[in-house]
């Protein structure tokens, strides 16, 4: 039998970024982010005796199922799901998104959230959402987000286990319809360091971490707030200086991370020059060179002009808040 979801990327308002447990992906702290409504994963499961082996496929792509690669993320996430299940047949499972992969668009986060959904389904696990965000977690850590619709928390938790380290909604997709991200690619290379090799290297290394982890409390209240009281201006400040404390810890980790490039810069000073000039716009950017910028509805069609006079800004994507990973009829193969 065959089942598939999708799953949409979801984009951090207020960063996780660095784990206290890399096994089971405990945070360190708490998380807030806003699921998307466009950039998404899909994929299709499907077990059976005609299988002799875990069969994996990414984007068009046969993954070698003996790869570090796989093992680290697939693998693991499977080993999990067959420890909850009593069904031990071989799967097939095949994966796309329909967004550049690994580029700093959270297309694990996506990848993942589907996976968790698709395999619930298939192996009949029955998980509720809270179980399914504690499943998608252990697989990528910001996929936990991604089953909820809308503006969401992930809670750090304080159990050694894992169990209260889950995400919630704070508000669905329909509660500020005019809340908008503008996904501004600058570029769809890989990016060289993955967010979990990087976060790793800066809890270990950057002097600056104490302070990140001191100050976290503080943005999540207003961002939640934020969010609650519709204060765009709240929410937008908040999350572009929770962004920025987030990569001066990449650029005090030893050796340095800097995601940047050029266009990255050019779009945030874009984006304070805007901002100078009376229209309210933050930026938000993760483990890559691509930035979201956010904003209101209203001021899509200025913000967006005025970004295309950067030339070589590769794609332009709006997205409003979105739905959680869900079942669809519609299968890969
Ligand atoms: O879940 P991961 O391992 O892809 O890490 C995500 C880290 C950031 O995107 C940079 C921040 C976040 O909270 O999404």
């Amino acid at each position: 039998m065959k089942t598939s979801a999708i799953a949409d990327a979801n984009i951090a308002l207020v960063k996780y970024w660095g784990k206290r447990d890399q096994t089971l992906v405990l945070p360190q702290n708490s998380s807030i982010s806003m699921v998307t409504d466009g950039l998404y994963a899909h994929t299709t499961v499907e077990f059976d005796s005609k299988y002799n082996r875990d069969i994996f496929s990414l984007n068009g792509k046969n993954i070698d199922t003996k790869s570090k690669g796989y093992e680290e993320y697939v693998g693991k996430f499977l080993k999990i799901v067959r420890k909850l299940s009593a069904n031990k047949k071989h799967v097939r499972i095949q994966s796309s998104n329909n967004f550049p992969t690994a580029a700093g668009l959270a297309s694990s986060a996506a990848g993942f959230a589907a996976l968790t959904a698709a395999t619930n389904k298939a192996f009949a696990l029955g998980l509720n959402k809270r179980e399914l965000s504690i499943l998608a977690r252990q697989g990528s850590g910001s996929a936990c987000r991604s089953i909820h619709s809308g503006f969401v928390e992930w809670r750090r938790g304080g159990k050694m286990d894992g169990s209260d380290s889950y995400a919630e909604q704070i508000a669905d997709a329909k509660y500020w319809p005019e809340f908008r991200m503008i996904f501004c690619i600058t570029t769809k290379k890989e990016k060289k360091i993955k967010s979990r090799a990087g976060m790793a290297q800066t809890v270990a290394t950057s002097a600056m971490y104490k302070c990140w982890l001191d100050a976290i409390v503080e943005d999540l209240k207003n961002v939640r707030q934020g969010i609650i009281q519709k204060s765009f201006s709240l929410v937008g400040k908040t999350a572009e200086h929770n962004c920025l404390k987030m990569h001066s810890l990449m650029l005090t980790t030893k050796p340095p991370i800097i995601y940047w490039n050029e266009f990255t810069i050019r779009i945030i000073n874009k984006i304070i020059e805007l901002r100078e000039n009376g229209l309210e716009c933050y930026f938000t950017i993760d483990a890559g060179p691509q930035v979201k910028i956010i904003c209101l509805e209203s001021n899509i069609p200025k913000i967006v002009r005025k970004v295309q006079e950067i030339t070589g800004i590769e794609d332009i994507i709006i997205t409003k808040p979105g739905q959680g990973a869900r079942i669809v009829n519609k299968h890969l193969f």
